[in-house]
């Protein structure tokens, strides 16, 4: 039986993060490191979207992986001689550094044995959810949105209107085939719009509007049994984007939350470049000599 979705506050438990992809604008390097595990400064991009998670209230990350990307979960595993080793060596800035990914909240796995597709990642958590989660948070690792709080107004959103509410960025015309965009039309909150449809990845003349998917979405669980009913869109892959659009041709509620602050994308080496000099600017210890350095560059 489904659960309703009513649940408190529009709450949740579950982030999902799906993480089982190739990595392969990232290669050589994702032949032995996965690209969710390269640092922003000194912390992987995924310890940055679990802290975002647990801040918004989860308690549990779902990592979507795949075979020999066991990586990504250990890293959340706690290091125990290490801790001991800094403790003893009295690195105590270091020790807590290494302590914080462990103690942001429990960390299990689920297998994509095949990919195809981000719909299919998210279609592999669903077994795992408690019969009373009535939704799910999903957080895409290559995006960050900045500042983090985002997934909390969601929650905010779907206690008001039910249903599902997903993150949207307003993108330049020339950009918006990169992503997934909603048609929408305004509510009484600046912020929150109603979505009436969705389409992966349309060229500029097509997309129905500039507000594109960016990586966060609190899904009704309902959303798993649309998964179960699509087939093959874009790229051919089995996309979250088509299960959201089939669960809104039913009458499902879906909003977006319209994010006005930063973004990175840690997928490709160009985005991940900018989103470490941006953490970098901004660290006490490397922030001002980074700073002089690239004024300095700059020049050239
Ligand atoms: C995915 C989603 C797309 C979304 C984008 C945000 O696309 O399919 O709807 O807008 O993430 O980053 P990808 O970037 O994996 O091609």
């Amino acid at each position: 039986m489904s659960v309703q979705t009513s649940d408190a506050a529009g709450a949740f438990r579950t982030a999902v993060v799906p993480a089982a992809g190739l990595g392969t604008r990232f290669l050589p390097t994702t032949k032995a490191v996965p690209k969710e595990l390269l640092p922003v400064v000194d912390t992987p991009g995924i310890e940055l979207v679990a802290a975002e998670a647990a801040e918004a209230g989860a308690d549990r990350l779902l990592v979507v992986t795949s075979p020999g990307k066991e990586a990504v979960a250990e890293y959340f595993r706690r290091d125990e001689d290490l801790e001991l080793t800094l403790a003893e060596r009295g690195k105590g800035a270091l020790l807590e550094k290494v302590k914080r990914a462990p103690e942001l909240l429990d960390v299990a796995t689920v297998y994509q044995y095949e990919p195809k597709g981000l719909g299919h990642a998210v279609a592999q958590a669903g077994p795992e959810l408690a019969d009373d989660e009535g939704a799910v948070a999903v957080l895409l690792p290559d995006d960050l949105v900045l500042p983090t709080g985002v997934l909390s107004r969601m929650a905010e959103v779907r206690a008001q209107f039910g249903g599902s509410v997903l993150c949207a960025i307003d993108v330049p015309r020339e950009q918006i085939s990169a992503y997934g965009v909603f048609d929408v039309t305004d509510t009484d909150a600046d912020d929150v719009k109603q979505v009436h449809g969705m389409v992966e990845k349309p060229s500029a003349d097509d997309a129905p509007s500039t507000f594109a998917a960016a990586g966060r979405y609190l899904l009704d669980r309902a959303i798993f049994d649309a998964l179960d009913r699509i087939t093959p869109g874009a790229g051919g892959e089995l996309q979250l984007t088509d299960a959201v659009a089939l669960l809104i041709s039913e009458g499902h509620p879906v909003h977006v939350v319209v994010h006005d602050g930063g973004r990175h994308d840690l997928g490709n080496p160009g985005g991940y470049a900018r989103a470490f000099v941006d953490f970098a600017l901004q660290d006490p210890d490397y922030g001002d000599g980074l700073r002089d350095w690239l004024t300095e560059r700059l020049k050239d």
